[in-house]
């Protein structure tokens, strides 16, 4: 347990209407809900979702005792046998399943992502990106949505390093239909008394086509690799080739399904969204983004960035941390009491249902000196923050995130990669985050691609 704990006391959240609560709030402005109610009421707080009790924690205690001291007593939501949320998507893959099933699929898993790995990693990471960027030279001078041309090439990043495949084909497709999953799970959980999945309501079947279309690509990237014998090293062998240590099976083919829809999709759009956040941070602070572009070209004076570059580039990666802290791409997580236990001496009850408040963490005025204010400078020499559980970008404990080295590389190589050619400037008004699946920019971000005259001395 935490040393010191401080002493909470939960506050009732005003404003439950009678039967629904705060779900209407919830619906319409969760990350308000979620922000606002924190910083008027405090760091222990009680919502009302129908005839649930929502408990939100917003310090780094709490958030210690949640996800690592009792992480055996805060599970995940999920239950195979009754799939909702976004396990309608993903089945009972990584990010999804518990207990046994999850320890032996991370077991599998882990190993891809491990740190020696990385290196040719970046290698692989800095090609597909030289290629996208390369592609953009019919964009220079218009706006483009920077969201979007993320989600495109983080999408073909871990396309090329988990599968060996390219996406560019299918990027269109793919991304229409997690589009289209991800909303019908959102409205579903925000609308509880919707009509099954089984009744061929308008949107019921296009939920079931996206995940035809979804299926069919995944069981076919598994066919294509049984039937060719090629071995690449990447995760598609790894999962392919494990075998239980008992009894000698191999995972099932909905398995390998789940796990690889879990890596495609967990693997791209949290990236995604915080290379996009870091443009916009980037392009509102002039001063930011000046010693940004002077460490890129004094450091990789023209080449495309490595591994070893990275070690080069503090301030670039500060950039990425500070963005991960202000616009954290999953600002809560969410986990559910297995039995009858007590958080910061607070009872809670078997069964309740608790979110971990990343955003609040990251912006709370006990642990950051102008928590509102961008400034990457906080992470240069060695300066940390002080308090270990109030940055928690990449969350805490065994179910934190099986990609954080990967995203770590990933970031900064390609904000590297890119602001070697190009100044990104902003193309709109003020841009607003929404809490839709993660913390993204509302609407997206409408960005000028303007060339650079760095020096660009070969193109790998
Ligand atoms: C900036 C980028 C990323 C952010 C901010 C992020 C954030 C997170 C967070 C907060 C969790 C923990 C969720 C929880 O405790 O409920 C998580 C889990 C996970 N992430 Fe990431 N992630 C990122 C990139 C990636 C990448 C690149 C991959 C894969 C290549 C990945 C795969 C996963 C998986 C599979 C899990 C579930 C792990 C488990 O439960 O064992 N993530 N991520």
């Amino acid at each position: 347990m935490p040393n010191s704990l401080p002493s909470f006391t939960p506050v009732d959240v005003p404003g439950a209407v009678p039967l629904l609560g705060h779900l209407g709030a919830f619906k319409k402005r969760p990350l308000e809900m979620l922000s606002t109610s924190w910083r008027r009421h405090g760091d222990a707080l009680r919502f009302r979702l129908g005839p649930k009790t929502l408990h939100l924690f917003s310090h780094p205690d709490l958030a210690e005792e949640i996800l690592v001291q009792q992480a055996d007593r805060f599970v995940k939501v999920y239950d195979p046998r009754r799939p909702a949320g976004i396990a309608l998507i993903l089945g009972n893959g990584l990010a999804t399943s518990s207990g046994e099933v999850w320890k032996r699929h991370r077991r599998i898993i882990q190993p891809v992502f491990h740190r020696s790995r990385m290196a040719a990693m970046a290698d692989r990471m800095a090609q597909v990106g030289q290629q996208r960027v390369a592609g953009w030279v019919h964009l220079e001078g218009q706006p483009i949505d920077i969201g979007d041309e993320m989600m495109q090439l983080t999408l073909e990043v871990i396309s090329q390093t988990m599968f060996t495949i390219s996406m560019a084909q299918y990027i269109d497709q793919f991304r229409h239909a997690l589009r289209v999953s991800l909303k019908y799970v959102v409205d579903s959980v925000q609308n509880p008394l919707r009509l099954p999945g089984w009744v061929p309501t308008p949107r019921n079947r296009e939920f079931r086509s996206a995940m035809q279309f979804l299926d069919g690509l995944i069981y076919g990237l598994l066919a294509d690799r049984r039937r060719s014998g090629s071995q690449h090293g990447d995760l598609l062998d790894l999962l392919l080739q494990a075998r239980d240590e008992e009894t000698g099976a191999g995972l099932t083919d909905q398995e390998l399904r789940d796990e690889a829809l879990t890596i495609f999709a967990a693997g791209h759009g949290t990236t995604a969204t915080a290379l996009a956040w870091t443009w916009y941070l980037l392009a509102t602070h002039p001063e930011a983004k000046a010693r940004f572009h002077e460490e890129v070209d004094q450091v990789l004076e023209g080449r495309t960035p490595n591994a070893e570059d990275l070690q080069h580039l503090p301030y670039t990666r500060a950039v990425f941390e500070e963005s991960l802290r202000l616009y954290p791409p999953a600002p809560v997580v969410q986990r559910k009491a297995t039995t009858n236990t007590t958080v910061g001496g607070l009872p809670l009850p078997e069964g309740a249902l608790v979110f971990v408040g990343i955003y609040n963490l990251h912006r709370h005025p006990a642990f950051w000196t102008n928590p509102d204010r961008f400034l990457p400078e906080r992470w240069l020499d060695g300066e940390r923050p002080a308090v270990r559980y109030a940055y928690l970008p990449f969350g805490a404990g065994p179910r934190a995130c099986v990609g954080i080295h990967f995203a770590s590389v990933e970031g900064p190589l390609l904000l590297a990669l890119i602001g070697r050619r190009y100044d990104l400037q902003l193309a709109q008004e003020a841009v607003e985050p929404e809490f839709f699946v993660t913390l993204q920019p509302k609407g997206g971000i409408r960005m000028l691609l303007q060339p650079r005259q760095a020096p660009v001395v070969s193109a790998v």
